[in-house]
């Protein structure tokens, strides 16, 4: 019988031992949970849902339907892991929702920071429910639920996000397989499951993407300056060893533009905001210093290689007063 609650003397999984030993009594314990009958999961390509869909993919192999949405937000390269990772080399049964036009036209103009939340987070909900619809005899849903959400849902601190959302004529039974884990033992598991580094060791990434750091109403040029100035950002933070050491790294592209000069022209292009941060709660966050020859690297490679950007600025500000992210 799959716990609940994590019981306060249960060992903290540290070691590929321990992840065997835990990754084979949840093996045991989906089989039981779920028989002969199909479960569904959302798989974002983060941590979490990742690994729970390594471990169902291990425990019950194509009763798991996995559905990828994209939704446009997302970074560059993570749909196409996703794909890679779970279709090609788990053999997965993935089924991949193309939904960037859907979701951008739906947040065209649209320049309030609460109301694109609620945008994305909506019309999540009713791409992932259209394709749970469009499947016969699914009667569990499978989430990345960890013992932090429970914790916090519990003390008032955040709704859990994973719980519910679904409309009434889809309500599934919960398959939770890493509900009593915390997050640095989500990775000794998902590293022990045969997840890549950069999927296991992934830095926190918010659930509208880029959406919040492309500040105002999105745009579909602004929105690539954003995903392309990241890559670039966290290929040379991977390049310089700080990948997995800094704890948050991203770019802002804001919605105003200034004047800059090229080839002897002038140009009317916008911003590009570096922001890294290290943290252990979120609550206080302090700034990484990079290098100065960092700095000027990633200040030459982002206004060569990344179409209407001018200028790059670094933010030094702490939190408090400034959140992590812009929106
Ligand atoms: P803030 O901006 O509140 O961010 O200082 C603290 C941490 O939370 C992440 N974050 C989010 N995560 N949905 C998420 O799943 C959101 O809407 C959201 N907003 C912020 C942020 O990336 C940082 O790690």
């Amino acid at each position: 019988m799959a716990l609940l609650v994590r019981p306060e003397t249960m060992e903290r999984i540290t070691t590929p031992a321990l992840a065997r030993q835990f990754i084979a009594e949840q093996i045991a314990d989906i089989k039981a949970q779920v028989g002969g009958k199909k479960v569904l999961l959302a798989l974002s390509g983060g941590v979490d849902s990742s690994v729970v869909a390594a471990l169902l993919i291990k425990a019950i192999g194509d009763q798991l339907v996995c559905v990828h949405v994209n939704h446009g937000l997302l970074r560059k390269g993570e749909p196409e892991q996703v794909i890679e990772v779970f279709r090609n080399q788990m053999n997965a049964n993935l089924v991949y929702v193309d939904a960037v036009d859907r979701f951008l036209d739906k947040l065209a103009g649209v320049t309030d920071p609460e109301e694109k939340r609620k945008i994305i987070g909506r019309e999540f909900i009713e791409v992932f429910a259209e394709e749970a619809r469009k499947l016969d005899g699914i009667e569990f849903l499978a989430q990345g639920t960890i013992w932090p959400d429970i914790l916090e849902s519990e003390a008032g601190i955040k709704a859990h996000h994973n719980a519910g959302g679904l409309p009434e004529d889809l309500q599934f039974e919960l398959v939770e397989p890493v509900r009593i884990l915390f997050k640095d033992e989500v990775r000794v598991v998902g590293k022990e499951l045969g997840l890549p580094d950069n999927m296991v060791y992934r830095q926190p990434f918010p659930g509208p993407g880029l959406g919040v750091r492309c500040p105002g109403a999105i745009t579909r040029d602004r929105l690539e300056a954003v995903r392309e100035s990241d890559a670039i950002l966290r290929e040379e933070f991977a390049k310089n060893g700080l990948e997995g050491k800094v704890w948050q790294y991203f770019t802002v592209v804001p919605d105003f533009k200034s004047t800059g000069v090229k080839n002897g022209k002038r140009t009317f292009d916008w911003p590009c905001i570096i922001r890294a941060i290290n943290t252990t709660d979120v609550m206080q966050v302090t700034v990484e210093h990079l290098p100065d020859a960092l700095i000027d690297h990633l200040v030459q490679r982002i206004i060569t290689e990344v179409p209407g950007i001018n200028r790059v600025l670094y933010d030094f500000t702490p939190k408090p007063p400034a959140t992590v992210e812009y929106e």
